[in-house]
């Protein structure tokens, strides 16, 4: 896990954040901060406000009440452009993102949007998909190959928050691994992640800090290993079974084992 260092300023801090729909709250009052090289996973059962709350700290979705700041910008008060680049947003259904008629289109229009050089956006999308044929259709890709192409899209503004609403939905396995690593790659690169997920062993694997959501409020906030095992509804497998030894994966125990066999 990247090493956070204490004296590093958050590059995202939300205070009292309050997003209602007509008279039902969906967010009530949340503060959060993010910090830079840290993967923050934001669990809580279905329309406990994951969502809402992501699209609030993006800036487009409604926001009734508190502050975001990112490096000090509201993101709800500039462009669409300079937004962008603050922060990145992968929604739950990422085709919403997409509406041209090519691959190759939307990664032409995303480097466009971001004044970066021509081939920005393809190269991202190879190194996440390799090989995706440019005159494809949006529509068409498998829900992987889509989802690379939204996070493709996404990077080339290259933005110092990234959120991910639900990213593992429809990955295999291997799709999932390297999504992993990818992951900790944007985290290490200095970027903030805040990924909603219900993916337990996803966020056992990625995260270092778990913040949990109930009914629009945030009811456990900690380091993930703290968060998980003490809440049975987001402990991985390997907590339940090994539980009260500290562990959340296969590669945990695997390193455990070995320093033990060391140590003899
Ligand atoms: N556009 C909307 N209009 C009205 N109510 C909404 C809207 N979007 C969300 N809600 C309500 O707000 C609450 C929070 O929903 P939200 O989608 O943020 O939850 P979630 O934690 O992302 O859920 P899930 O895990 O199912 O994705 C729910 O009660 C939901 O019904
Ligand atoms: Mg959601």
């Amino acid at each position: 896990r990247a090493a956070v260092g204490v004296g590093d300023r958050p590059r995202l801090v939300a205070r009292r954040v309050v997003v209602r729909y007509g008279r039902v709250p969906a967010v009530r009052e949340v503060s959060v901060e993010l910090a830079p090289g840290a993967v923050v996973a934001l669990m809580g059962r279905n329309g406990s406000g994951k969502s809402s709350l992501l699209w609030a700290l993006q800036g487009s979705g409604p926001r009734q009440g508190g502050t975001v700041s990112v490096d000090g910008t509201d993101p709800a008060k500039v462009s669409a452009a300079e937004a962008r680049a603050l922060v990145g947003l992968v929604p739950q259904t990422p085709g919403d993102l997409l509406y041209l008629e090519t691959v190759a289109e939307e990664c032409e229009q995303a480097d466009r949007e971001s004044e970066v050089p021509e081939g920005t956006c393809r190269r991202l999308l190879d190194r996440l998909t390799p090989g995706i044929r440019p005159e494809r259709h949006p529509r068409d890709l498998s829900e992987g190959q889509r989802l690379s192409l939204v996070l493709a899209v996404q990077l080339t503004a290259a933005p110092a928050v990234v959120l991910l609403d639900e990213p593992t939905r429809g990955l295999d396995y291997h799709a999932k691994a390297s999504f992993g690593d990818l992951v900790r790659e944007l985290a290490s690169e200095g970027r903030a992640v805040l990924l909603a997920t219900h993916d337990v062993e996803f966020v056992a694997g990625v995260s270092d800090r778990v913040v949990v959501l109930a009914e629009g409020e945030i009811v456990a906030d900690g380091p993930t290993a703290d968060v998980v095992v003490a809440s049975p509804a987001f402990a991985p497998q390997v907590a339940k079974v090994l539980s009260p030894q500290p562990w959340l994966t296969v590669s945990e125990v695997r390193d455990a084992l070995a320093g033990a066999e060391a140590r003899v």
